[in-house]
């Protein structure tokens, strides 16, 4: 089994020689004023959230985006601020961006262009040209503060995500000591989706930079062989599961992402958090309904809306439970400057309005909107209040929300209803997996869940806290640093 303490070891020993430097838009530590004094706060991200832990292991440099209206007053002079505040065990390096940066590079390619293809969920994408040479000068820019902190040696480079896809073929070219390796976190489409794309050449030869690419599961990896076999001149190795272009070589390989489990579960065993569910259960007026609960960052992927329309279909066929059970849909509003968000975000305040309008009775309400930043003690409150919660993704590369889900529930005695089209339902076959566009089968889950036994909810969730247990974040980071070692040492 995997330890934060294990992966410590690992890294001690074999990137002793090198530089081990993590490279993604998102900073993991957000500096920004509020009430008069600086707050650092960690943003909703999985993708934050997974690779923290990792680099409190491994220590390091974790270049990113400086996106808080406070970071630029705590960094030093050379742009760098050692996380977490309380214990520094790593240094972020912050990179600047312009309004008009970030506009292209972030709101336009990389979440209105790139997001879109990628997750089937029938938003269309938008290509803008200008975007795109926005897009990449961002990557050209993350390139130069890479190089500046490995300076000539050695280094490890890991990047995450959609947002630096020219990055890992620029680094590569400028400093041929480093080993480059990138995860995908999202999912990799079929290549007839993938072939609308204007810039998927460049954004091919920009990832075949890297000498190891990873995905969460095989059928993304199988995805993307495929879209280059069929859109740029290379080798592809399908047994291998390898590239060959221009002489150089990329491995693409699945790692499923996923959680600090132990961390998780001693969280929701802290004696405040039954503080905060008695504290909720008052100001909820929660009496003693059955709950649900849905988390997410706002996002269209989510199926938000489509989870919504189950519950309002499950209390018109099983009127006994009107009055009786409760859904509490928290999240937090996310890239609301692109319009598919805007939308999002209007289309569920009407479907609650609705929905509660139809049924409510007394103080009771079937859906309580709790949309917006909540402090990690009551989301672990409102975990442990949950009977049953639904993550209904309309397409999802992993979702660590379900993760963490499971890991919280120390008692033992919940039930997650989650889609079929998220990478966790490939781990969590436990779960009550359900296809998120079909409301009946959603609604019929539901009410599997809050009717399942005790001893079906308890061996259920066993089994499921175990696979994340055994398969979590300390293993995917080790898993991957020795695949790099193993690259590193030309193996
Ligand atoms: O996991 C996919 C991802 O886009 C990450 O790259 C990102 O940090 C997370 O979702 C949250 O999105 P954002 O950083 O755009 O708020």
């Amino acid at each position: 089994m995997w330890t934060r303490e294990s992966l410590h070891e690992l890294a001690a020993g074999e990137l002793r020689d090198y530089h081990f430097v993590v490279v993604s838009n998102r900073e993991p530590y957000i500096h920004s004023h509020a009430l008069g004094t600086i707050h650092c706060d960690m943003p909703p991200s999985g993708l934050t959230a997974a690779l923290d832990p990792v680099m409190r292991a491994c220590g390091g440099t974790w270049v990113a985006h400086g996106s808080g209206n406070a970071d630029r007053e705590t960094v030093d002079a050379n742009d760098r601020v050692g996380v977490p505040p309380e214990d520094p065990r790593y240094t972020i390096r912050r990179v600047w961006l312009s309004k008009e940066e970030e506009d292209g590079y972030y709101y336009g390619v990389s979440n209105d262009a790139l997001w879109p293809l990628c997750h089937i969920a029938y938003t269309r994408p938008t290509f803008n040209d200008d975007e795109w040479k926005v897009y990449r000068a961002v990557n050209e820019r993350f390139a130069r503060a890479v190089l500046q902190e490995v300076g000539g040696g050695q280094a490890f480079v890991f990047v995450q995500d959609y947002h630096l896809t020219l990055l890992p073929r620029i680094l590569r070219e400028a400093n041929p000591n480093l080993v480059v390796a990138q995860f995908w976190h999202i999912p990799w489409p079929n290549r007839e989706a993938f072939r609308v794309c204007p810039w998927q050449n460049e954004i091919l030869e920009g990832l075949l930079g890297n000498h190891l690419l990873g995905f969460h599961i095989r059928y993304h990896c199988n995805n993307f062989l495929e879209t280059v076999d069929r859109s740029i001149e290379a080798r592809v190795d399908y047994d291998r599961y390898e590239v060959i272009r221009g002489g150089k070589k990329t491995e693409v390989k699945p790692f499923p992402i996923s959680i600090d489990f132990e961390e998780v579960s001693a969280r929701a065993r802290e004696p405040g958090v039954e503080a905060e569910m008695e504290r909720l259960r008052k100001s909820l007026e929660l009496d003693d309904w059955i709950i649900g609960m849905g988390l997410d960052r706002i996002d269209y992927t989510k199926g938000i809306p489509d989870r919504l329309r189950a519950i309002d279909r499950f209390l018109e066929r099983n009127p006994e439970y009107r009055g009786r059970l409760v859904f509490i849909q928290t999240g937090v509003p996310s890239r609301v400057h692109v319009p598919a968000y805007r939308r999002i975000n209007d289309e569920i305040d009407t479907l609650i309005e609705e929905t509660n309008w139809k049924y409510e009775t007394g103080h009771w309400r079937p859906i309580i909107d709790l949309r917006g930043p909540l402090s990690p003690l009551t989301v672990m409150a409102l975990r442990r209040l949950s009977h049953f919660a639904i993550v209904s993704s309309l397409h999802d590369g992993m979702n660590l929300v379900a993760k963490e889900f499971v890991a919280s529930s120390v008692d033992e005695d919940k039930v997650l209803i989650l889609s079929e089209f998220t990478g966790a339902a490939r781990e969590l076959t436990d779960a009550l997996l359900v296809n998120p566009y079909a409301a009946d089968e959603v609604a019929e889950a539901i009410k599997a869940a809050v009717e399942m036994p005790l001893e079906e909810r308890q061996r259920r969730m066993r089994r499921m806290r175990a696979v994340v247990q055994e398969n979590n974040v300390y293993k995917w980071a080790a898993d991957i640093v020795a695949k790099m070692v193993k690259i590193g040492s030309g193996g």
